[in-house]
């Protein structure tokens, strides 16, 4: 299938820095613009992350490394709704700009261990697309079969999805420029890689490390992890550029990180 993953980064579309859920409506209303403005002629899934939505609430009630008591059952219901909740703004924004945006609950057939992504169903996923539906999975709490619950974030969703449904391509829109050499939030003098591919693989996890916001699920290292080895091409981009996202989704030339190893 001719098909495109696009995974919007909680740092985007909500405000990452809030001790409560924020979205980032500008932002949000913005890149919803901009996948609209893609005048698509194939398969589109919109992945987005959670950010302040889901980072919070995590850290504070630890469900992130399992369940031990029977409180943190009502962590896990609240931190789910609260996941949902988000997703019906992405999605209502989306669909405001024409975009036939269906809302897709990865935990309601994830299956975890030890806090990564056993298996979940893609088929829906893959008919969606057929027909023309553009799903959007979310950042969840998911059950796990060692300990009860664990985090499946969206930088996980994508690249599993892009397995399955032999996608085309996965972009991946966050608020920096791409990979460096270092984290260029705290290091002026990180450099940006153009592409990663055979010849620096090797050095890409010296490069990496988590996020500067509070992200329970790795932050860029993460991210990056989940895209070596798959056989997809990838791509960063900073969505906060205007114009980025449509320009990456039309294959037009954007500054940014290409993956091809
Ligand atoms: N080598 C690196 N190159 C780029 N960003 C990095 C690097 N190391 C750490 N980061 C951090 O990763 C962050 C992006 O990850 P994250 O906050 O999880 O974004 P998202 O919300 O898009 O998932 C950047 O803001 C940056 O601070
Ligand atoms: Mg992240």
């Amino acid at each position: 299938m001719n098909l495109t993953i696009l995974k919007i980064g909680g740092s985007v579309i909500t405000d990452k820095f809030s001790e409560v859920p924020k979205v980032n409506l500008e932002n949000l209303k913005r890149i919803s613009k901009e996948i609209s403005a893609w005048n698509r002629d194939e398969g589109l899934i919109v992945v987005h992350g959670v950010g302040s939505y889901g980072h919070v609430i995590v850290k504070r009630t630890g469900i992130d490394k399992g369940i031990s008591t029977k409180g943190q059952l009502g962590d896990f219901a609240e931190t789910q709704r609260l996941q949902n909740e988000l997703n019906c703004i992405v999605t209502k924004h989306l669909i405001d700009e024409g975009v036939p945006a269906f809302p897709f609950q990865a935990s309601a057939s994830a299956i975890m261990n030890s806090g990564k992504l056993v298996k979940m169903c893609a088929t829906t996923a893959g008919r969606l697309v057929r027909i023309g539906m553009v799903p959007v999975p979310y950042g969840v709490p998911a059950y796990d079969e060692n300990q009860k619950c664990s985090i499946l974030s969206g930088d996980e969703i994508a690249p599993y999805l892009a397995v399955k449904l032999k996608a085309r391509r996965i972009i991946h829109a966050t608020n920096v420029d791409g990979i460096f050499t270092s984290d260029p939030n705290k290091n002026s003098d990180a450099k940006l890689i153009r592409e990663i591919n055979s010849g620096n693989i090797h050095q890409v996890r010296d490069w990496l490390t988590g996020s500067t916001a509070t992200d329970v699920t790795g932050g860029m290292y993460k991210k990056v992890s989940e895209l070596l080895g798959i056989g997809i091409e990838s791509q960063i981009v900073n969505a906060l550029i205007p114009g980025n996202v449509t320009k990456a989704l039309r294959g037009e030339a954007v500054l940014g990180t290409i993956i091809r190893a």
